[in-house]
């Protein structure tokens, strides 16, 4: 595989005709030569069932900083189209409710892991996994959300549903510049949360604010060994999308009743924790997972992505990028160095 070996004038297609060839960001995982880049794709390599889609926006997600490399163990084809979020136009359907035309969104479930993704200007993805973009959201706007604010929402919504309202306390956030935690900060101080953000950016107390957040404290405060396992309460709630030895210190300090939504893993996968926060606190560990959410459910928390719960300051999250910019976005998401969300202009 070649980088970019098609040349960036060659034509566009025709928006309501299945395209000849057309540009993608593939990872080749597996043999002795993993690489990855743009390349030109045929229309032949495309799964050949499901909706035929002309893909307008993605986005990056940590995800796909793994599914992009061999050490990540995420891609289980190779060579895949990276991408776990798309966003673009039906191009055919044959499916009732699809019609050619229709604004779309798809994220999770296999794409960008077992079935090619969104890191192309064509993808195929089966009716089951799609939703129409919901009123009051452009397409870019999806993507500036995409599987990190979808996950977000699914987190908030599960401290909710546990009881949680604004004004019982301030809520913490960790990982707060990131795709999950910005969009987490957004979503709380949408809905009149008192938010506190965790970061290691000592220089995105601005950007953290500007999203709403009321007090931004300096991560290595929760991602220090040592600590006992009760600790002076400080909030009533968490998203946690760091994991790790975070994790179990946000545990030692939730109020008594409080809960944490844990969706993620970017400091760790252990939890060295004791069950003192669950037994002496009544303390609820909520676990999210935003991959395999049933197709009815996810298509009503979009609606919800589009009203109550849409982030505040969304257009100050969103960079955008294109597909020629990839591979340096996808080792910063690795590195932990991204802010916001990088939005892929995948026809730019
Ligand atoms: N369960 C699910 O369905 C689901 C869905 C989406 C994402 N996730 C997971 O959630 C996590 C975040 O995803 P994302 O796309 O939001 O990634 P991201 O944009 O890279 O955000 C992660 C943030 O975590 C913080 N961080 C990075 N390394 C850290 C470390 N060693 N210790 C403490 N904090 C660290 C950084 O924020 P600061 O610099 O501000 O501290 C970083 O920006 C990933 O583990 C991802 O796999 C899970």
């Amino acid at each position: 595989m070649t980088d970019d070996i098609r040349p960036k004038s060659s034509p566009r297609y025709d928006p309501h005709m299945p395209p000849g060839s057309f540009r993608a960001y593939v990872a080749v995982t597996r043999g002795d030569h993993p690489t990855r880049g743009v390349t030109t794709m045929s229309s032949d390599e495309l799964p050949s069932d499901g909706v035929l889609i002309e893909v307008h926006w993605s986005s990056v997600n940590y995800k796909d900083g793994l599914a992009s490399t061999p050490s990540g163990r995420v891609a289980r084809i190779s060579p895949l189209v990276v991408g776990v979020d798309l966003a673009g136009r039906v191009v055919d359907s044959g499916v009732d409710g699809l019609p050619a035309g229709t604004k779309v969104l798809a994220h999770g479930y296999d794409l960008g892991v077992s079935r090619h993704g969104g890191f192309a200007e064509y993808a195929r993805v089966p009716a089951e996994w799609i939703v129409p973009v919901p009123a009051g959201l452009s397409l870019r706007d999806t993507m500036v959300i995409g599987t990190a604010g979808y996950t977000a929402a699914l987190s908030v919504m599960a401290l909710e549903e546990r009881g949680l309202t604004p004004g019982d306390g301030p809520v913490l956030v960790t990982g707060a510049t990131g795709g999950v935690g910005s969009t987490a900060v957004g979503i709380l101080a949408g809905r009149g949360y008192e938010v506190v953000a965790s970061t290691g950016k000592k220089d995105k107390e601005a950007y953290l604010r500007g999203l709403g957040a009321k007090d931004v404290m300096d991560r290595t405060l929760l991602s220090e060994d040592g600590s006992k396992p009760l600790e002076s309460t400080a909030w009533v709630a968490a998203v946690d999308c760091v994991g790790g030895t975070t994790l179990a210190n946000v545990l030692s300090r939730i109020e008594y009743g409080g809960a944490v939504a844990a969706s993620g893993l970017t400091g760790g996968v252990d939890l060295p924790s004791t069950v003192m926060p669950f037994v002496l606190r009544a303390v609820t560990l909520i676990g999210i997972d935003s991959v395999q959410t049933p197709i009815e459910a996810r298509r009503a928390v979009w609606q919800r992505l589009a009203s109550d719960l849409k982030p505040m300051s969304l257009d100050t999250m969103g960079v955008d990028i294109g597909l020629d910019d990839l591979t340096g976005v996808l080792d910063d998401i690795l590195q932990g160095s991204v802010t916001g969300r990088s939005v892929v202009d995948v026809r730019r």
